[in-house]
């Protein structure tokens, strides 16, 4: 019988596990040294005493932003006396309230508690800027809001803390503001945009060189020595170059490949773990887009993978009419719609909006669909699942059971 004992004994390829979790900062971050200078020489002014300016940070994703801002913030609050920063993540804090409570909590000790006002945090933290520090020195405060884009009242947000900076005779409140979606600064309103953007880096997506080296630095802590090979950390970094050069895909490649060298045994990891690591991440990503889908879009690929298991049919037009094999015509998609509908007893939309859908699951890679030539059945599309349609039905099935469940929960309470 398999005890703690014998299973905390099991070889691994794995030195340190947290060495490859997505929040390890590591001490050096190749690539990042003219990104890192430029966010030191921003706050720099909060250890003379001087109010930094604004930042706004913009660069796709996994681009290293946030571990390099987290890496100079580290670095900076090593050379302060007192608390001078506070790091937001805007995913959990994603209103002007809530990032205001965490900035007054974050300072001031008795916010701490629940059911405080807006304007009781607002005025809390204007009174505490404005005392100096015990050593006579201003509080030069820096608050980061690392997926600013997520804060549904931004521009809110934006206007209180520009305007608290702005009613304070001493002291002062300054902004960097992370994001990787580069249009959500237009749809700011302008004051707000030219307070937040005062300053601003992009960080542009690494190489597979590039991607190569950060992979072998993490090889080096988290790997047992001798079992990860040269290609197969090539082979992860072109593909995640390949892909968007995004340094968190590649990360995951390698856990990935990593945990399935152990399954098998095999505790080496080469290309093949890799190729099959690639796979298993794809469905993950996949799995996620999938289930932030929003409903209808849902139903509708519930209805492209159903038809799709029952191809025969189908099989049988594409060869008759010699189109590319296993196709689905959007006419019957739609039906198949409306019959899942009824099932999940949703109203379905109309042929308007349910065209609309297909063209975001295309966009999304999820589907893919070629025009009919003309003349066969009007202008139809043929469509075809993007990805296994079993598995896409698997996640979008429990994704919909999921919501039910979760919609009664609501109704109950409602009661
Ligand atoms: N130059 C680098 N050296 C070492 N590791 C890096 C480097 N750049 C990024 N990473 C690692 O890649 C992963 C993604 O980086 P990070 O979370 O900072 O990206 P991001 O730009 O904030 O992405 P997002 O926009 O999705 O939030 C992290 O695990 C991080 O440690
Ligand atoms: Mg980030």
């Amino acid at each position: 019988m398999q005890n703690f004992d014998t299973i905390l004994t099991l070889p691994s390829v794995f030195l340190d596990r947290n060495v490859l979790s997505p929040h390890f900062v590591p001490d050096v971050l190749p690539y990042r040294e003219k990104e890192i200078e430029k966010i030191m020489l921003a706050v720099a002014p909060a250890l003379e005493d001087q109010r930094p300016k604004n930042l706004f940070i913009y660069g796709k994703t996994g681009t290293g932003k946030t571990c390099t801002v987290k890496r100079v913030m580290a670095e900076f609050r090593k050379k302060t006396i007192f608390p001078q920063d506070v790091y937001v993540n805007c995913r959990m804090y994603n209103s002007r309230y809530r990032v205001m409570q965490k900035i007054g909590k974050t300072f001031i000790s008795e916010l701490d508690k629940v059911g405080f006002g807006i304007s009781h945090f607002y005025e809390k933290l204007l009174e505490y800027i404005q005392v100096p520090y015990e050593n006579g020195n201003q509080k030069r405060i820096i608050v980061v809001l690392d997926e600013i884009d997520m804060v549904k009242d931004l521009d809110e947000l934006v206007y209180t803390l520009t305007r608290m900076n702005d009613e304070i005779s001493s002291g002062s409140i300054s902004m960097i503001g992370i994001t990787n979606k580069i249009s959500f600064k237009e749809v700011l309103d302008p004051r707000s945009k030219s307070s937040l953007c005062e300053s601003e880096i992009v960080f542009s997506p690494y190489n597979s060189i590039q991607l190569r080296e950060i992979l072998a630095q993490r090889v080096k802590l988290g790997f047992v020595e001798g079992t990860v090979h040269d290609s197969a950390i090539n082979l992860a970094a072109a593909i995640a170059a390949q892909e968007t050069g995004d340094a968190r895909y590649a990360l995951k490649l390698l856990l990935k490949a990593g945990e399935i060298a152990d399954e098998k045994k095999s505790f080496l990891i080469t290309d093949r773990e890799v190729e099959e690591a690639r796979k298993n991440v794809d469905n993950t990503l996949v799995g996620e887009i999938i289930k932030t889908l929003p409903k209808h879009q849902q139903l509708v690929l519930i209805a492209i993978c159903n038809l799709y298991n029952n191809i025969g049919h189908y099989q049988r037009l594409g060869q008759e009419e010699n189109l590319e094999e296993n196709r689905l015509l959007s006419g019957e998609v739609y039906e198949e719609y409306c019959k899942i509908c009824r099932k999940f007893k949703r109203i379905p939309r109309s042929a308007r909006w349910y065209r609309e859908y297909l063209n975001e699951l295309e966009m999304l890679g999820l589907i893919t669909t070629v025009e009919s030539s003309k003349g066969l059945r009007g202008h139809s599309r043929f469509i075809k699942p993007g990805y296994e349609p079993q598995q896409m039905l698997q996640i979008l099935l429990e994704s919909q059971q999921k919501s039910e469940s979760e919609t009664k929960v609501i109704y109950d309470s409602d009661l």
